[in-house]
């Protein structure tokens, strides 16, 4: 399940499906205007295609604004939270590893969604866009803003990081 405005974790969650060949469906708001997402103000999301409550796991994907976790992704969880086996939550966000606490990092949003999950998440992962940047522009909001996840530059750092994503969802797996 993804929402993403931009692409980069549409790019993100497609790669998720292929790689495990799963089903992928994409969350659309009611209203899908940024500005009001951003201001709070949400109308829910529209009816899935898919029986969430069939599905053993939920990878819900999607991206972090402002330090919080974005209205769809919320209203997904709060709608379907009992029809919820297990979910693993992953973000392509732009929010470093290193800086994961700090006012607007994952982390916190990670915290949030364990807590709405009440013992159902199994594990929550960023992929932060930094990641396909050269050095000197990791830690640069501006080029992350502008930097959107790809086929050309999913490699190196990105790909190892994906590599041990899949290895975990594996380790993690019920027997
Ligand atoms: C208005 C705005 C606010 C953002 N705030 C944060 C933030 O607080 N923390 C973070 O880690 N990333 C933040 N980001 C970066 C996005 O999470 C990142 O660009 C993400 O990859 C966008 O995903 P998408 O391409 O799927 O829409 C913000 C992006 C925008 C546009």
């Amino acid at each position: 399940m993804y929402y993403s405005n931009k692409g980069s974790n549409k790019f993100l969650a497609e790669k998720i499906s292929e790689s495990l060949s799963c089903d992928i469906e994409e969350i659309k708001p009611r209203i899908n205007i940024f500005l009001l997402f951003l201001m709070n103000i949400h109308l829910g999301i529209r009816p899935l295609k898919h029986n969430i409550k069939e599905y053993e796991r939920v990878i819900l994907c999607g991206p972090i604004w402002m330090g919080k976790f974005i209205p769809p992704l919320r209203s997904f969880i709060r709608k379907y939270n009992t029809k919820i086996n297990q979910l693993i939550f992953v973000s392509c966000c732009g929010s470093t590893y290193v800086k994961k606490d700090e006012k607007f990092g994952h982390g916190l949003v990670f915290k949030e969604v364990e807590k709405m999950l009440n013992g159902k998440c199994v594990f929550c992962q960023a992929f932060p866009v930094g990641l396909v940047l050269p050095d000197d522009q990791k830690e640069d909001p501006e080029a992350f803003m502008k930097t959107h996840l790809k086929d050309e530059n999913f490699k190196g750092e990105i790909q190892e990081r994906f590599t041990e994503f899949l290895g975990k969802l594996t380790e993690t797996e019920r027997n």
